[in-house]
Order: C-alpha cells, then sequence, then structure tokens
C-alpha cells in the first residue's frame, strides 16, 4: 500500500484532535503541467467491509476526513478479521517464546565456553531451512570468534514422517578441513539426516563435530549419532513424541514462523498420512 510518492501526513487540525485516525496518507499523484500545484487524490479506495464499517457508524462518519485523505486504521482492523492466524494449527504450545530465549541463552553460554577454548575459529553450519531461526538466536549469543555456513538436507517431502534417505541438496560454501564444526539442527529425530550429513563433513576433513539441536526426540531414534574427534552434543530440550512445529520448524514449509514451538493439530496433516 505505501510507496514512494506516498507520504504520512500530519494536517494541524488532526494533530490537535483526540479522535483523530493514528494514521493518514495522502497519495501525491504526477504534477498537473498545467498547474504549478501537484494534485493530491485519495487513494486507495477504500475496500466495501470498511466502506460499510464507516457508512454505518455515526461517531465514524463524524470523524471522516475530507475527501482528499483516508483513514487507513479501520481498513487494517477490517484486514485483520478476515485473516487467518497460523496459530490456528496448533493444538497446544509445548514452550513459549520466553522459555525458549531463556534455554537458547542457556546453550549459547556452554557452546560459548566451549568454542572459545579452541586454538582457531569453529564453523557453524546451520542444516537449512529448520535451523534458521536457533542458529540466528545461538551464534548472537555466543561470545567466540566463529564463522558461520548452511547446508541444506532433504528428507521429509511433504508430510510427517522421515524418508529415511537424506540427500544433500546444497553444500557448504566454508572450506572445513582442519576445522571445529557445531552443525546446529531443528531437531534431531531419527537421527537419518545427521549421521548423513556428519559422514559428509568428515569426508570434508572436518577435525572434530559437535552437534546443536534445539529439540531431540530420542525416543524416535533410528540411528546412534556418530560424533567426531571432541565433539559434543548440545540439545536445547527434549522433545516428547509428537509432530511439533514453529520456532523453524515446519509442516509444508509453513508454521517457521512462530515465536514458539507447538503440537500441531492432527488433523492439518491427516490427510497426507492416510496416503
Ligand atoms: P531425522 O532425519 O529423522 O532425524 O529428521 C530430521 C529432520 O526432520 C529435522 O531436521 C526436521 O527438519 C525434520 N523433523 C523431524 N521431526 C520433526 C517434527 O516434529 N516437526 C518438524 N520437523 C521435524
Ligand atoms: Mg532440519
Amino acid at each position: 500500500m505505501f510507496h514512494d510518492n506516498m507520504t504520512t501526513h500530519w494536517p494541524n487540525s488532526v494533530r490537535r484532535s483526540k479522535a483523530a485516525p493514528k494514521i493518514l496518507v495522502l497519495a501525491r499523484f504526477p504534477t498537473n503541467p498545467a498547474s504549478s500545484q501537484p494534485r493530491n487524490i485519495v487513494t486507495p479506495t477504500p475496500p466495501p467491509a470498511h466502506q460499510r464499517l464507516l457508512n454505518k457508524s455515526p461517531a465514524l462518519r463524524a470523524r471522516r476526513r475530507p475527501t482528499t485523505l483516508a483513514a487507513l486504521p479501520v481498513a487494517a482492523a477490517a484486514a485483520a478479521a478476515v485473516m487467518v492466524s497460523a496459530e490456528a494449527g496448533i493444538e497446544r504450545v509445548l514452550w513459549t517464546e520466553a522459555e525458549v530465549a531463556a534455554r537458547v541463552g542457556e546453550v549459547a553460554a556452554e557452546l560459548a565456553a566451549d568454542l572459545r577454548a579452541l586454538p582457531e575459529p569453529a564453523v557453524v553450519v546451520g542444516v537449512a531451512t529448520g535451523a534458521l531461526l536457533f542458529l540466528a538466536d545461538l551464534v548472537r549469543r555466543v561470545d567466540a570468534p566463529l564463522a558461520v555456513d548452511f547446508v541444506r538436507v532433504e528428507s521429509y517431502g511433504g508430510g510427517t514422517e522421515s524418508s529415511g534417505k537424506p540427500r544433500i541438496t546444497a553444500d557448504l560454501k566454508v572450506d572445513v578441513a582442519g576445522k571445529h564444526v557445531v552443525v546446529v539442527e531443528d531437531i534431531v529425530d531419527t537421527g537419518n539426516t545427521l549421521s548423513c550429513l556428519i559422514a559428509h563433513l568428515e569426508k570434508k576433513g572436518a577435525s572434530s563435530i559437535s552437534v546443536c539441536t534445539f529439540l531431540d526426540k530420542p525416543a524416535r531414534r533410528k540411528v546412534d549419532i556418530q560424533l567426531v574427534g571432541d565433539g559434543k552434543f548440545y540439545s536445547g530440550f527434549e522433545c516428547p513424541d509428537y509432530f511439533v512445529v514453529g520456532y523453524g520448524l515446519d509442516y509444508a514449509e509453513l508454521y517457521r514462523n512462530l515465536p514458539y514451538v507447538g503440537v500441531l493439530k492432527p488433523e492439518k496433516y491427516k490427510k497426507d498420512s492416510s496416503n
């Protein structure tokens, strides 16, 4: 809605009025060549729902601006009413945003102490896309020299069950030969993804490999995780055997943006698993 030729405008009458709408947008259209003054014309046209709301309420009608201005908060409220929240798919919250932040801070402190003791900077390798949020929050709290890179390992397709045959679909840019690598994962489930990745990094000559996972679901483990050299296993939370989403974890690429971790409502994936 906002673009370069729009300016936020607060006329004096609006500033004085207690009932003033919060944002007023004045669209400046190209100057009429016949006149030295720019022509200010109202945009955007309010959507029908917004218009109906305005027309119904005498209080709002009284506050309507002259025809050159459009009040946005009412339109925004009408839009929010029809928006479907990402939270609609969540059955219950396992770890709130505050609990996640506190735990990430603790893991970061533990990791930082170990990385500071290394003779040279470690390479932190995030597993895209799930580890994105965890990695970003984690490394910001690690006060130690380190490099950051990403790999993409895919095994899930769109469902909730791992195919068991992970593939590395995007490789590292940083050379890890002779380096200490910390693999950052969103969740270790069967262990297939991580084992495949550890073998890959070992082949590339990493001198030691640690794993730092936000969630660990040991109940579902099928493959033991073999760390390399002096590698350590860091874990945020032990996760019960539910399909969880949020804080980077997805179902069919959705829900990653939730700031907390929640259990996905089974009806959200029932159709897939019955196939
Ligand atoms: P694994 O190979 O079975 O250990 O699976 C690891 C990957 O599967 C993780 O990196 C996640 O991307 C995904 N995954 C496993 N469990 C869940 C879950 O409960 N929710 C969302 N993604 C999951
Ligand atoms: Mg993952």
